[in-house]
């Protein structure tokens, strides 16, 4: 059998914590003990790519100054899951699109509009809000003067969102009319989102565990889905009180509903709704 086809051995209770503890380390992602297969298939995998046959060769060589750090970013690439869809909680972006209506109607837009989708993926969040977001500015017959920015840890994720180009089965849950003025079939049978969406929306590599990452403006909108599930329970509040800080005032917070339960911030009104949870800075909006 050709080395390459080998199957490397596997992973033992012991390597198993060294590498959870390293990626809870540097990431926040808790792996749970159900995840061993997956997290040693993808480890072996990128092993055989670079010719290593020991998960503590490999794991020295991640952790060996500029070099490993370069390794990281690839197996980061490949163990953090990155699902996602178009309007994947349509509930949760409709609370956007009336929470800027409202800013509009009582003229309280003023200067840009700025929002972020944290743990953005490959870009379908974006596209998402971007749609929304543009949906207003156009009814309203006002100048589209917004930002968004997508921010994730995987630099492959980014580079796909960037492209802005999906294929057919991506886009169910956007509706004919989105379909019609937000994208663009090309001669493959891909979708193209339109320039004036991508001229508005931007990416950048971020990790929410160190907050110096994160650009240095305040927003208006932080939405934040399926990503801090994968996060230990006082490590969400910490990143929470982070996005609070990170609020215009009356700015508005969207996670995932029930992502977390036990958080509460002196500057922050939680909005009463079933189907969504999201939070109120303080202050004028
Ligand atoms: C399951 S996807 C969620 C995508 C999208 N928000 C949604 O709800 O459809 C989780 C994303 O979070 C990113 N992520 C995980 N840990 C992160 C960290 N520490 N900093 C930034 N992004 C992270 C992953 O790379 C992945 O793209």
């Amino acid at each position: 059998m050709a080395w390459s086809l080998q199957r490397l051995p596997a992973l033992s209770e012991v390597q198993f914590v060294r590498w959870s503890k390293l990626l809870e380390e540097r990431t926040g992602i808790q792996l749970a003990h159900s995840q061993r297969t997956l997290i040693e298939s993808q480890l072996s995998i990128r092993m055989r790519e670079l010719g290593f046959d020991d998960y503590d060769d490999y794991y020295q060589q991640v952790c060996r100054g500029v070099s490993g750090q370069l390794e990281w970013s690839v197996l980061i690439d490949r163990i953090a899951i990155k699902e996602t869809s178009f309007f994947r909680h349509r509930p949760s972006l409709e609370l956007v699109r009336r929470y800027l209506q409202q800013k509009i109607n009582n003229r309280r837009v003023d200067g840009s509009f700025d929002v972020w989708s944290v743990g953005c993926s490959t870009g379908e969040e974006c596209w998402s809000l971007a749609m929304l977001v543009n949906d207003c500015f156009e009814l309203a017959s006002l100048e589209p003067y917004y930002g968004i920015t997508g921010l994730d840890i995987s630099l492959s994720a980014l580079a796909k969102a960037r492209q802005a180009q999906y294929p057919e089965r991506k886009l169910l849950s956007v509706k004919a009319d989105e379909m019609q003025r937000y994208l663009q079939m090309t001669s493959d049978g891909r979708f193209d989102v339109v320039s004036k969406l991508r001229d508005r929306v931007c990416f950048s590599h971020a990790n929410i565990i160190k907050p110096g990452s994160l650009p240095a403006m305040k927003v208006d909108v932080i939405f934040c889905q399926n990503v801090l599930v994968y996060f230990r329970r006082w490590l969400r509040r910490d990143i929470l009180n982070v996005f609070a800080e990170r609020l215009k005032p009356g700015g508005l917070l969207v996670i995932g509903t029930g992502e977390v339960t036990d958080w509460e911030h002196p500057g922050m009104r939680r909005l009463v709704r079933d189907d969504v949870q999201a939070y109120l800075r303080d202050g004028q909006e």
